[in-house]
């Protein structure tokens, strides 16, 4: 691998699961999974709700484990490419690093075999105590009437989720490797949503070549250095073997 590279980021969204059979956020119905948004990711939605809302990623969870959900080449090859990349670090001032930023709840990225993986989102499969803030895996249904494990009370398990209003995960680290970044690559992800939205921006400011590949133009598309649009399935495995 020969390229002049040596700090690469890539941001996906929910576009990059679309082939997979995990459906977009903004379909054209404006619904997710034919709920509003505000009600099933939503604080507020949660209080109003709760019995909804565990049911609604219930429904998820089951999706993603027991329906055939699968990694598609996209998150396939991303897991390769960072593995070959990564491997070609000679010592520890010239390291290649390499950072997947998640938007996405899936588990499909660590399924495929990335690493340095960040879900700023947070994750289907795990599980939080709104009193402790302690997170547990979760591959089970749970209701108001789950009790947690740390603290033995109903009513204080919520989905280890982020939603509107709250706070994304892993900002710091996400925040360093932008700022040290040489190459940016968003890869299916509308550009509604900031901060992520945002993170092209840090990476230019940074100096970095940026990229776009998506199905169609997002909110940035045309602000991207370079962009490529398509299946994700297609176009990513296609765009990394042009690195290499
Ligand atoms: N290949 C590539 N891109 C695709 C594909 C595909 N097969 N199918 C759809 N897309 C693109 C769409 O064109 C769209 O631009 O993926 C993008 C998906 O956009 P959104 O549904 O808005 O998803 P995302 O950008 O990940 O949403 C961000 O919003 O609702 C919140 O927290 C939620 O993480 C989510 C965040």
């Amino acid at each position: 691998m020969n390229m002049p590279f040596k700090k690469i980021v890539v941001l996906t969204g929910a576009g990059i699961s679309a082939e997979s059979g995990i459906k977009t956020f903004r379909a054209s119905d404006g619904l997710w999974e034919d709920h509003r948004i505000e009600d099933v990711a939503s604080p507020e939605g949660f209080a109003r709700d709760p019995k909804t809302v565990h049911r609604f990623y219930n429904l998820r969870r089951d999706q993603l484990i027991n329906q055939g959900v699968e990694p598609n080449t996209a998150h396939l090859s991303l897991a390769e490419f960072e593995g070959k990349f990564t491997a070609q670090s000679t010592d520890e001032s010239s390291n290649n690093q390499f950072t997947l930023i998640t938007q996405n709840i899936d588990d499909l990225h660590e399924r495929a075999g990335s690493k340095n993986l960040f879900h700023m989102h947070g994750e289907l499969l795990k599980i939080r105590c709104k009193h402790t803030e302690k997170i547990f895996p979760c591959r089970e249904n749970t209701s108001i009437e789950s009790v947690c494990e740390c603290c033995s009370e109903l009513g204080n398990l919520r989905p280890h989720v982020v939603w509107f209003g709250e706070m994304p995960l892993y900002m710091d680290e996400i925040y360093r490797s932008l700022q040290q970044c040489d190459l940016f690559i968003a890869i299916g992800t509308s550009g509604n949503v900031y901060p992520a939205a945002g993170f092209f921006e840090l990476a230019e400011a940074a100096g970095a070549h940026t990229v776009e590949l998506n199905l169609e133009p997002s909110n940035n598309g045309s602000r991207f250095k370079e962009q490529i649009y398509g299946p994700a399935s297609e176009i990513v495995p296609q765009y990394l073997n042009s690195l290499i």
